[in-house]
């Protein structure tokens, strides 16, 4: 089976390229306003690369926010529906300096872990290819007459700043969206040669913190020693957010954190793991953590909290001797099952703002945040993603719980009812957030051709 499906990719691998690499010119920056344009006209790139797919009532569907692209084939009611989930906004580039190519002029080099070359761009894996390779391989289906399944594809624009429109736009268009099933590329796998399903993704509550102290910059001789220093303070406070064993002490923060029985960790401690190669990876020492968990469990089944960024004062050329006024922070907190973002955040907030001294003053804000999601392993859905893998990797892929977020799949199953899997194609090492992101060749191009194998499966299976 897809036989002429797969020659089509053979055929087409060059022009498939080249047109991620125009996709990838164009900075959709979706938390800059700046880039508003451009974010829009990738909207509109994203709905002609549908048309050409062969995909019909293509629409770029308005929201508060930024447009979802949606486009559908629906060959045959009664066979399954497959609705495709992606994002065509990308993180900003910044730090700038820290690109050996810029972010937005795509090149292509050979690595050592993508000997066949990756091609280096902001968005590249994180989600424009993994995106785009759902629109080349339904492309590919279509023009073999061989898609197995009816087709939906919504493409949002506004992923990477927590999704704030695109509930609503599902929850309004539930008709539009009804499918058996979701596939989602935007998450990673192992290594090339062992493939994985993404079977679980952390929750998020981000909060801003502000602590103030004086009411306005004092010189630090004058002052110093006599009133609390915003930035020693608020350095106080986040220290204290971890105990010794790296345990978070937010009271109540861990009430509702399910325990992995014996038996789920040592499944999950089957997957291969080198702690030599993830430490000589990132030039650290040793890995840090939470104590009585592994790596590979601190950065998927336990939740965490982290300083995202930090700032106040002076930090200009050379030195002033100033007490600032306030002090800044953005923190993280990723979640698992069974933790409810706005419970954790007021956990948080009550407990932030109790940690306070007496003349200093706190002021925390909540951004965005998502639940968990666990996905099953005995659906039909997973098994034909499994068989998919297996088929082109000539490897059973392995279950992974992953620790990133992506807070809209909690959602589609409130609000359509639908599981998600999760055919992730990138690599952690692959920088998604970071300079010189960049997506294996060999991912892409593994994605497009393992993609088709999974409607065909699914269609067996769903019989
Ligand atoms: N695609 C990522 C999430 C991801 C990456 C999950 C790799 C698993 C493996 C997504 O675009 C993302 O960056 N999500 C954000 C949250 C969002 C609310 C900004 C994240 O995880 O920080
Ligand atoms: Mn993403
Ligand atoms: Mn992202």
């Amino acid at each position: 089976m897809s036989n002429k499906t797969q020659q089509y990719i053979q055929n087409n691998k060059d022009k498939f390229l080249d047109e991620l690499v125009d996709l990838l010119r164009m900075p959709s920056i979706s938390a800059d306003p700046a880039y508003k344009n451009d974010v829009l006209k990738t909207a509109e790139s994203v709905s002609q690369y549908m048309e050409k797919a062969g995909l019909e009532k293509i629409k770029i569907y308005e929201t508060a926010g930024y447009p979802v692209v949606y486009g559908e084939k629906i060959i045959d009611p009664s066979l399954p529906t497959v609705l495709v989930y992606g994002h065509y906004d990308v993180q900003p580039a910044d730090p700038i300096d820290l690109w050996d190519s810029p972010a937005f002029e795509p090149v292509i080099k050979k690595t050592k872990i993508h000997p066949e070359g990756a091609i280096f761009a902001r968005g590249a894996c994180d989600d424009k290819g993994q995106m785009f390779m759902h629109v080349k391989a339904v492309e590919a289906m279509i023009a073999s007459g061989e898609l197995a399944c009816n087709v939906k594809l919504m493409i949002e624009g506004e992923e990477e700043i927590g999704s704030p429109n695109l509930e609503i736009f599902v929850a309004n268009n539930k008709e539009l969206l009804k499918a058996d099933i979701i596939l989602v590329s935007d998450t990673g796998m192992l290594a090339n040669d062992t493939p994985s399903i993404t079977t679980g993704l952390r929750g998020l509550s981000y909060v801003e913190v502000e602590v103030t102290g004086p009411n306005r910059d004092l010189h630090s001789g004058l002052y110093g020693g006599c009133v609390a220093n915003p930035i020693n303070i608020l350095t106080k406070m986040i220290a204290s957010l971890h105990d010794e064993n790296n345990h978070i002490t937010v009271p109540g923060f861990y009430d509702k954190v399910k325990e992995l029985t014996d038996a789920e960790r040592a499944e999950m401690a089957k997957a291969p793991f080198s702690k030599e190669a993830y430490c000589e990876a990132l030039d650290i020492e040793d890995t840090f953590g939470e104590t009585g968990y592994s790596t590979l469990e601190r950065g998927s089944i336990r939740p965490t909290l982290d300083v995202n960024g930090i700032w106040g004062g002076y930090t200009g050329e050379g030195a002033k001797t100033v007490i600032a006024s306030k002090a800044y922070a953005k923190i993280s907190m990723r979640l698992v099952p069974h933790q409810l973002p706005n419970e954790i955040t007021e956990l948080f907030v009550k407990h932030f703002e109790s940690l306070a001294p007496k003349g200093t003053t706190v002021k925390v804000t909540p951004h965005h945040g998502g639940y968990p999601v666990v996905t099953p392993i005995d659906s039909i859905g997973y098994q034909a993603a499994s068989m998919a893998y297996e088929q082109t990797f000539g490897k059973k892929p392995i279950p992974v719980r992953s620790g990133g977020s992506i807070p809209i799949i909690a959602l589609f199953e409130k609000e359509l009812g639908l599981k998600t899997v999760m055919m992730g194609f990138g690599l952690d090492s692959d920088a998604i957030h970071s300079p010189n992101e960049h997506f294996g060749l060999f991912n892409y191009y593994k994605g497009i051709e393992t993609i088709p194998y999974f409607y065909s499966y699914f269609k067996d299976l769903s019989k």
